[in-house]
């Protein structure tokens, strides 16, 4: 693994006896030996550690174990923090940062003498941002997906993170959970380090990458304190450095039918919808051809096999101890493209063979499916010319085909104001619209479509109604939401020119989404004062920049300007 100076990246940087080599090995200097620069890999860590990113604060000791095995292997490791997104606590929303992070990490990566990156992250954002990041440099990358934290109880019962929070809060407004008992609950919620144990965004999308060819194969869904976690990270640090050698970027890994197959594992787990704009947004960075219609025709017939929140009854940890992703791959093995690879150079398909169900009430066979068609559908008509995403297996059955009267609000804030009204003009058959949500209209496309109900319908026990919006729903959400609603209402969507008391008209089997009004009736109407004063107008910042340039959900709700990629090279020099 030595001997062949100016044979990699990082010896651009490094090989030769010039000034410039000197600066870039002296200050390098702080405990690497001579050798460290005579050509073997250097290896970043691309670490989403913080402490302000709870989900992902233990990433720094996965870091250490990368290290041993890149060193063990004959690479440099490298620890790289880059900007991480701590879902709970960014404001307005991590999603209006998603494509800020991807483009810092994709800098970042092709600034740095680096031969290949292990990418560390964990809670909604951060694995998506470090794959779209990596794949528009296309240096050799692999993930580890940071894990979901261990089953919290509370008075004997698990409790899910994310999923019970909106289940207790609606139990304190509906008067059958006492506020004391809400706030007692707080302290069993979060249990470990980790992301939630939900079958959130964040568990999909370390599952998604997996599936996708990025992880190695049966690590993703590993509790964040389970020790085989570090072993792990042990071997895919070792990994990175066999990658380098091979040349395995993402673009040789990472096909159609690895996107295709990461579609059919979405729909088996009953994976977050919030995954379609991650997936179609890397696989723009690509140039991969995959379009929100795909997760329709390749996922909607797939079965549901995970009996997990939000959907079902079970936790990740659970999940792991059932035999995890390949063993749900398994079932559906027949619907998933047999040469799409991993990281590790063999195709996923080829890790099933072992793979086992350990418990067949937490993972179900195929024979036996929780849901016989568990994938997302992509609605469309007059309110979505661009199409709208609903997840039918976190739906009620009977108003998957329903028609109602609309009750539009045009920000959260206008709803959060009149939802508990008891005079609002609403009952068990409306339809609540909440509007103005998208990636520019708040901006970022906050989750925010799984609107609370009005207090006084809950009182009448209704638990479930139509929401329609143009913004995303927490992965650990559920009901009858249709999402994404595309072009959003501040992109000039029809969305923008609904009235309270249109009819809507919701038909999940036949893919419609339309309001009863006539389309040149619609299209004439001029959007009200107030639906265009909520839309964001920032006038400086990042925000400004992201709501000239973000695309519309149905293509990702990337920047325009960073799909595809520039790839690994850099021209000139720093001094
Ligand atoms: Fe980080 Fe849920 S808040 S994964
Ligand atoms: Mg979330």
């Amino acid at each position: 693994m030595s001997g062949q100076a100016g044979s990699l990246r990082s010896a651009e940087w490094y090989a030769g006896n010039d000034r410039n080599a000197y600066i870039h090995r002296a200050w390098m200097r702080r405990g690497l030996p001579a050798h460290a620069f005579d050509g073997r890999p250097h290896i970043a860590i691309a670490n989403t550690a913080s402490d302000l990113t709870p989900c992902n604060a233990h990433l720094d000791e996965v870091a250490e174990s990368v290290k041993q095995g890149v060193y063990e292997a004959g690479g440099i490791p490298l620890n790289l923090p880059v900007v991480s997104l701590g879902e709970t606590l960014v404001r307005p929303t991590a999603m209006l940062w998603r494509n800020m992070a991807a483009m810092a990490i994709e800098e970042m990566l092709r600034a740095n003498p680096i031969d290949g990156v292990v990418l560390l992250g964990g809670c909604d954002k951060t694995i998506p941002a470090l794959l779209m990041g990596a794949a528009s440099v296309d240096l050799p990358a692999v993930v580890i997906p940071g894990g979901p934290m261990l089953t919290g109880t509370f008075r004997g019962q698990p409790l899910g993170c994310g999923t019970d929070v909106w289940r207790l809060s609606e139990e304190v407004r509906a008067g059958t959970l006492s506020q004391d008992d809400f706030i007692r609950s707080e302290s069993s919620m979060i249990r470990s380090r980790g992301h939630c144990n939900t079958m959130g965004t964040a568990s999909t999308m370390g599952l998604v990458a997996e599936a996708l060819g990025m992880v190695i194969p049966g690590v993703a869904g590993t509790p964040a304190p389970d020790s085989r976690l570090l072993e792990s990270s042990h071997q895919t640090g070792r990994l990175a450095v066999e990658m380098v050698q091979a040349g395995r970027t993402p673009s040789s890994v990472l096909g159609r039918g690895s996107f295709l197959n990461a579609i059919v594992a979405l729909a088996a787990i009953g994976g977050s919808t919030n995954a379609v704009v991650h997936l179609l947004a890397i696989a723009g960075r690509l140039g991969v051809d995959l379009r929100q219609d795909d997760f329709d025709s390749t996922g909607a017939d797939v079965p549901l096999l995970v009996d997990l929140q939000p959907a079902g009854r079970f936790l990740m940890e659970d999940f792991h101890r059932a035999g995890g992703l390949l063993a749900v791959l398994r079932e559906v093995q027949d619907l998933l493209d047999p040469d799409a690879l991993t990281v590790t150079g063999e195709p996923l398909v080829g890790y099933l063979a072992d793979a086992q169900i350990w418990d067949r009430e937490v993972i179900r066979v195929r024979a036996e499916p929780l849901q016989p068609k568990a994938g997302i559908a992509v609605l469309y008509g007059n309110l979505a010319p661009d199409g709208a995403v609903i997840k039918p297996a976190a739906a009620s059955e009977h108003l998957l085909q329903h028609r109602g009267r609309a009750m539009v609000f045009d920000s959260i804030e206008d709803l959060h104001a009149r939802i508990d009204d008891p005079d609002l003009d609403v009952d068990a058959d409306s339809v609540l619209v909440l509007r103005g949500c998208g990636p520019k209209g708040y901006p970022g496309m906050p989750e925010v479509a799984n609107m609370p109900l009005p207090t006084k319908l809950l009182e009448q026990g209704v638990r479930d109604m139509v929401r329609i919006c143009d913004g995303r729903m927490s992965g650990t959400a559920y009901g009858t939401v249709v999402l994404h609603v595309t072009p959003e209402a501040a992109a000039g969507g029809p969305l923008a020119r609904l009235r309270t008391g249109d009819v809507v008209v919701l038909d999940v089997p036949n893919r419609v989404l339309a309001v009863d009004v006539d389309d040149d009736v619609l299209a004439a109407r001029e959007p009200d004062a107030a639906t265009a004063d909520a839309f964001a107008a920032p006038a400086r910042g990042w925000e400004r920049l992201y709501v000239q340039h973000v695309t519309g959900a149905d293509t990702g709700a990337d920047l325009d300007f960073l799909q595809g990629s520039s790839g690994q090279q850099v021209s000139r020099e720093s001094h």
